[in-house]
């Protein structure tokens, strides 16, 4: 396996506003919000570290130092719990940075897009392939298969190419997502033609919706670097990879799995309910519950 196809960085673009979800993403970043016992952020790290990548690369910007707090030693907590001898407190808490795992964070001075959050993770990048996560979207794999980082990074050590994960979207909802029209490439792959950011229903060129995960090859930070503002006024990730399709042939990867849009309200409650039923020490308690209630 060579550095060309072999994924070992991820991109965690955590700087966006979050506006969504406010008021509680006024002071604290939307990426902490708990989802069950877990912030969406660790989640997305677990994702990364289970598809073999160690290398976890965070591009935050203001209100964000909850997320570095949350990967570093706390000694304090540690000693604490140490003392009192709660060992698996204390597993669990070490558990989320494993030693074998870097992380490493960059600054984005100013919410200019998710275009431009990703160039400010080059310098950590370098020269390699690298995945992009928006931990916003939660994703699971189905039913103790692999994660749908890990499926991306598998297609990618075959064949090398920039890959887009996708999933059908309503028609209604086409203005939400990037939007992909291409031909099928075999098993889940299809070799994109066309990729539009948020179109009208009217205009969308299909119904495949981009979702937070990307594979991309490094050219992509020339052409995030030479392009003008798209959408909103802000710099998008999706221009960019459209022009590199002029150069580079780009897949999109349809996974097996479910993604929770846990920017949104609803998608947030859809996977606390849903995780929460599957949780362990929960789980059943959960369900009881719900069985009393009347909707
Ligand atoms: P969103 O479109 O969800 O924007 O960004 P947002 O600001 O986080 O949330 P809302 O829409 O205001 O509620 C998609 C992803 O890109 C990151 C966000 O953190 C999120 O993971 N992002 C976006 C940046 O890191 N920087 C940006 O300038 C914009």
């Amino acid at each position: 396996m060579n550095n060309q196809t072999r994924v070992r960085k991820a991109v965690f673009p955590v700087a966006g506003l979050g506006t969504r979800f406010l008021p509680a993403t006024k002071a604290s970043p939307k990426e902490m919000l708990p989802v069950v016992d877990k912030p969406l952020i660790q989640y997305a790290v677990e994702e990364a570290y289970e598809a073999g990548i160690r290398d976890m690369i965070f591009v935050t910007g203001r209100s964000k130092r909850a997320i570095e707090d949350h990967f570093d030693t706390a000694y304090e907590l540690e000693n604490e719990l140490e003392r009192a001898g709660k060992h698996a407190m204390l597993d669990l808490v070490r558990s989320i940075s494993p030693a074998d795992m870097n992380c490493l964070f960059v600054r984005q001075p100013r919410s200019l897009g998710l275009g431009h959050a990703v160039l400010c993770a080059e310098p950590l990048v370098g020269d390699e392939p690298f995945a992009v996560i928006l931990a916003d979207d939660l994703m699971t794999g189905d039913n103790g298969g692999p994660g749908v980082m890990a499926q991306m990074t598998a297609a990618f050590q075959k064949q090398g190419r920039s890959l887009l994960a996708v999933q059908e979207v309503p028609l209604e909802q086409t203005k939400r997502y990037g939007i992909v029209k291409g031909e099928p490439a075999g098993g889940p792959l299809m070799r994109i033609d066309e990729i539009v950011e948020k179109p009208a229903p009217e205009v969308a060129p299909s119904r495949m919706g981009v979702a937070g995960r990307y594979v991309l090859t490094p050219r992509i930070f020339d052409e995030i670097r030479n392009q003008p503002k798209g959408v909103g006024g802000e710099i998008q990730l999706t221009d960019a990879i459209e022009r590199l399709m002029q150069h580079e042939t780009i897949y999109a990867f349809q996974y097996a799995g479910k993604r929770y849009d846990c920017g949104s309200k609803e998608g947030f409650l859809q996977a606390t309910v849903e995780l929460a039923l599957q949780h362990a020490d929960v789980g059943s308690s959960f369900r009881d519950y719900l069985k009393t209630l009347s909707l």
